[in-house]
């Protein structure tokens, strides 16, 4: 059973090019079909500017809206553990409401052999996955809180708040329910006060909610013939 805003459909999926997954329920991609990997360094890592951010800081909170393949996951990970320093922490909260099988995510990560391991070490926890907020020690650093519900429903049965946020719902004409004002306000609720988001997406009703939210938000140059995307920050207060 799941925790409010319940969805019992597993995801549906159909895959291209053998290795990239295809969501049949959304008929969106997970990522991009250039280089998904590069994209998570580019759009969310470098987006929030990490790891610069975490240098220094005990223990920093990453939020996301979508885990889908963990591939933006397993890509800070393997980040965070060549640039940590003894002693930090890093917890990666992420809401997901349709997971995906562990040979889905088996199958999909196949294409980046350098993140093997850590794939391993995720699947290892994978069967345990619940309803309830799952919060897996993936290693002495690095925590994993994994929440399977609605976006909206699990922020709001979160009481916490994220140094940077990674948006990655599938692209808004075709689910905007990850990026409507009201998810944006949540998002914002729960950032610490200058604090960051970084998204592929520039719809301009995306861009909008982001601002109506409250954050302050930019363009920058967008990742593989995107021509933009987006970055914003939460004010400090005066
Ligand atoms: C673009 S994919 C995320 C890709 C992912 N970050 C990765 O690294 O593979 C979008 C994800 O959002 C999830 N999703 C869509 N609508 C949702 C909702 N209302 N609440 C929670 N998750 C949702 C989908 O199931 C999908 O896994």
């Amino acid at each position: 059973m799941m925790t409010g805003g319940v969805h019992n459909l597993s995801h549906e999926l159909s895959w291209h090019e053998d290795d990239q997954p295809f969501s049949e329920q959304f008929g969106d991609h997970f990522y991009s079909r250039a280089d998904g990997r590069g994209e998570t360094g580019h759009v969310f890592i470098g987006g929030n500017r990490l790891p610069g951010r975490w240098a220094g800081v005990e223990n920093f909170t990453i939020g996301e809206l979508g885990f889908g393949t963990g591939l933006n996951f397993l890509e800070t990970w393997r980040v965070w553990k060549a640039t940590r320093q003894i002693g930090q922490t890093l917890t990666f909260v992420s809401f997901e409401g349709f997971p995906l099988e562990g040979d889905q995510i088996e199958r999909a990560i196949s294409r980046w052999p350098e993140l093997a391991p850590l794939t391993a070490r995720l699947l290892e926890f994978w069967p345990r996955l619940s309803g309830e907020p799952n919060d897996w020690a993936l290693d002495s650093q690095t925590r994993l809180r994994l929440v399977r519900a609605d976006a909206l429903t699990g922020l709001a049965n979160w009481n916490d708040a994220a140094h940077a946020w990674y948006l990655d719902g599938f692209s808004p004409a075709r689910n905007p329910d990850m990026w409507s004002p009201e998810l944006m306000c949540a998002v914002y609720g729960q950032t610490v006060s200058g604090g960051t988001i970084a998204s592929y997406t520039v719809a301009g009703w995306v861009r909008r909610n982001l601002q109506s939210a409250g954050f302050d938000v930019c363009k920058e140059p967008g990742f593989a013939g995107k021509r933009e995307m987006l970055c914003g920050v939460k004010p400090r207060a005066l």
